[in-house]
């Protein structure tokens, strides 16, 4: 079922845009700021113990210092997105970002929150985490990613990620920012395209 979208650029308040499917609320897209820690503190109680050992590689919940740098992702060259239900006050639902590494590659992570998994939100973030990055003259995007994680590996596979190193259990992966996502084959298109600044946007389900 695909849903419908609306465009939306504000960029004062760091919209980047707005996002709706038929089985949930509007989300509207934006950076985050230092307001945000309560919600990201909310996302990351909220999930499942194996989404969080693959966000953080522990079963632990983030300290609040580790959220409040989430936050200051800007002031500190990087960038990061927080979907939140649409509405004062809505709930985020997932968070996707980069912090600058000393070698001027991004670290990133993203996080979909369990209700809103399959429906390719994560591929729409990761899309416009990687045009954000383009746009800001950063190269790579690198992460360390748990062999396990099937759901994520999927999303790197269309970007072609390189591996840069390996563990039993764990991989640092990179991909170029600059490179543009995999196409679909043909009889299995996705005609909607990545969430970007200024774009339509929209989630499809992926089961
Ligand atoms: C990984 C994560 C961000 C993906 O978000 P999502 O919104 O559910 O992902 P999408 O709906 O965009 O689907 C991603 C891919 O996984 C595939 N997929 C869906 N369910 C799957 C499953 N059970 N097994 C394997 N692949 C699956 C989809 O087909 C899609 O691949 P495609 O784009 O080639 O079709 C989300 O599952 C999550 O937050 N996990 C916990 C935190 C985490 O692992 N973060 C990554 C570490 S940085």
């Amino acid at each position: 079922m695909i849903a419908q979208t609306e465009p939306r650029a504000d960029a004062a308040e760091g919209i980047v845009g707005t996002l709706s499917h038929p089985e949930g609320p509007a989300l509207t897209v934006r950076t985050v700021t230092n307001a945000d820690v309560e919600g990201l503190d909310a996302l990351f109680q909220g999930l499942p113990s194996k989404d969080r050992y693959h966000r953080f590689f522990h079963f632990c919940h983030p300290a609040r210092r580790f959220l409040e740098q989430l936050t200051r992702a800007a002031d500190e060259g990087g960038y990061r997105l927080v979907p939140a239900v649409s509405g004062a006050g809505g709930a985020l639902v997932a968070e996707a970002g980069y912090a600058i590494l000393p070698d001027g590659d991004g670290e990133f992570a993203l996080t979909v929150a369990p209700g809103w998994q399959g429906w390719r939100l994560g591929r729409r973030l990761l899309g416009a985490v990687v045009a954000a990055a383009a746009a800001r003259g950063v190269p790579n995007l690198q992460a360390d990613i748990m062999a396990d994680n099937t759901r994520m590996l999927a999303l790197l596979r269309r970007r072609g990620y390189v591996t840069l190193a390996r563990e039993l259990s764990e991989m640092r992966i990179a991909i170029g920012a600059a490179q543009p996502a995999r196409r679909r084959q043909p009889g299995n298109a996705d005609r909607l395209g990545p969430l970007v600044p200024g774009t339509l946007a929209s989630c499809t389900p992926t089961a």
